[in-house]
């Protein structure tokens, strides 16, 4: 592996990447009453979140901002309503466990080693400050972050430029000292593009997004970040 120069910043994404975005309908689907999800949450789970950032994007491209929470919400609308599941009580359940998303089970120990080891830790997300908050605290991670940094304070969601362009203007650092770490293959060649290096999480083994710049890493999961300081 290509060895990196000095990283003094390592910044997180959220959705997808602390936090499994699935684990909302994964848990709904194992409780009592909600059967019908339970035959179909996979779906669910991936209409959701293909749709909550497609409006991201859409919302971007037409200047028409409404905040994560209100895409993630317009999301799962559509998701329900695609599987005939549209009921008032399942949505509440869901939009509940989505605000208090459980962490991939590395993250703790992998923040702790960071922080260990004198790095500067962060997140850069689409979420808006109060879901950031809700995730954050119930993970219980936020003595290991340095900042938690939401697109609301640009207005513009990911990969605009003017969003990685927070993380320099909150931290003191230089932009190649920045290592970027997303489980989005296009939030990753956005951070690429932008001058930080970039790890790309792939959990599942996707194809490399045809996009206009390339993660420098790509890792299986979070545990190998320490290594690549
Ligand atoms: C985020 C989305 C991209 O957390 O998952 O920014």
């Amino acid at each position: 592996m290509e060895k990196t120069t000095l990283i003094s910043t390592c910044i997180f994404d959220a959705y997808g990447t602390l936090f499994d975005v699935s684990a909302a309908a994964r848990e709904a689907a194992a409780e009592p009453g909600n059967e019908a999800l339970a035959a179909v949450w996979p779906q669910v789970a991936a209409d959701w979140r293909n749709k909550q950032l497609q409006y991201s994007w859409l919302r971007a491209v037409a200047r028409k901002h409404v905040d994560f929470w209100q895409v993630t919400k317009d999301g799962l609308d559509w998701a329900l309503e695609n599987a005939g599941l549209s009921d008032e009580a399942l949505r509440d359940r869901l939009l509940k466990l989505y605000w208090g998303l459980s962490p991939y089970p590395e993250v703790p120990a992998m923040l702790t080693e960071l922080k260990q080891r004198g790095i500067q830790t962060g997140i850069l997300s689409n979420g808006s400050p109060e879901m950031l908050r809700g995730a954050v605290e119930s993970a219980g991670i936020g003595h290991l972050l340095d900042a938690v940094l939401s697109v609301e304070e640009v207005g513009v969601y990911k990969p605009h430029d003017l969003v990685y362009e927070m993380v320099e203007s909150r931290f003191i650092c230089e932009r190649g000292e920045v290592l970027f770490v997303s489980s989005n293959g296009w939030d990753a060649a956005g951070a690429a593009n932008y001058g930080y290096q970039t790890a790309w999480v792939n959990r599942t083994g996707e194809p490399m997004d045809r996009l206009y710049a390339q993660p420098r890493y790509t890792l299986p999961d979070l545990t190998g970040i320490p290594r690549l300081l």
